[in-house]
C-alpha cells in the first residue's frame, strides 16, 4: 500500500462588505475575504495539501490570481480540480483535518454543514473530513479580526 500524506495553510485579509464564505458554505456576517478569487481559505488549504500529497506543486500554479478566469471564482472549482488529479493518479482520499482561524463569529453551529459540503466536494463521507475551528486569543492579526487562517492535512492511500 502507498501512503502520502499533504499539508495546506491559506490566510486572507477580512474586509467589510464581502462575502465570507468556509468549506462553500456561507457565513452571516458582516466581513468577508478581500481576495481575488472568493477568498475561501478552508477550501484552498484543502487543495494545497491534495496537491502537496501528490507533489504537483501549490493552487497558484494551478490557477494563478493574476489570471481573470478565478477572479470572484467559487473555490470549489480548485478543490474539484486538486481531486480529480487524486483520482487520476490512482489514489483515494483516507482522511481530511482542517482548522479555520477566525476570531468572530463563532462557526461551531456551521460545522455539519462545513463538513457535508467538504465531503461531496471530494466525494467522502463526512466522517473522513473533520474541521475543527480556533480563535486566535485576540492576539496577532488574526485575533484583531483583521484576517483569518485554515490549515490542512490529507492522507492519499493507493492500494
Ligand atoms: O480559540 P478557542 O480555544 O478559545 O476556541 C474554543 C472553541 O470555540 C473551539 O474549540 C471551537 O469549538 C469554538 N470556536 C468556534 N468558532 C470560532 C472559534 C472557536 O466555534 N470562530
Ligand atoms: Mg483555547
Amino acid at each position: 500500500m502507498d501512503i502520502r500524506i499533504g499539508l495546506g495553510w491559506d490566510n486572507h485579509r477580512l474586509a467589510e462588505g464581502r462575502a465570507l464564505i468556509l468549506g462553500g458554505v456561507r457565513v452571516p456576517c458582516e466581513f468577508g475575504f478581500d481576495a481575488h478569487s472568493d477568498g475561501d481559505i478552508l477550501l484552498h488549504a484543502v487543495t494545497d495539501a491534495l496537491l502537496g500529497a501528490l507533489a504537483l506543486g501549490d493552487i497558484g500554479m494551478h490557477f494563478p490570481d493574476t489570471d481573470p478566469r478565478w477572479k470572484d471564482c467559487d473555490s470549489s472549482v480548485f478543490v474539484r480540480h486538486a481531486a480529480s488529479l487524486v483520482r487520476q493518479r490512482g489514489y483515494r482520499i483516507g482522511n481530511v483535518d482542517a482548522t479555520v482561524i477566525l476570531q468572530r463569529p463563532k462557526l461551531g453551529d456551521l460545522r455539519a454543514a462545513i463538513r457535508a459540503n467538504l465531503a461531496a466536494l471530494l466525494e467522502l463521507d463526512p466522517a473522513q473530513v473533520s474541521v475543527k475551528f480556533k480563535t486566535a486569543e485576540k492576539v496577532g492579526p488574526v485575533g484583531e479580526g483583521k484576517s483569518a487562517e485554515a490549515q490542512a492535512a490529507v492522507m492519499l492511500i493507493r492500494d
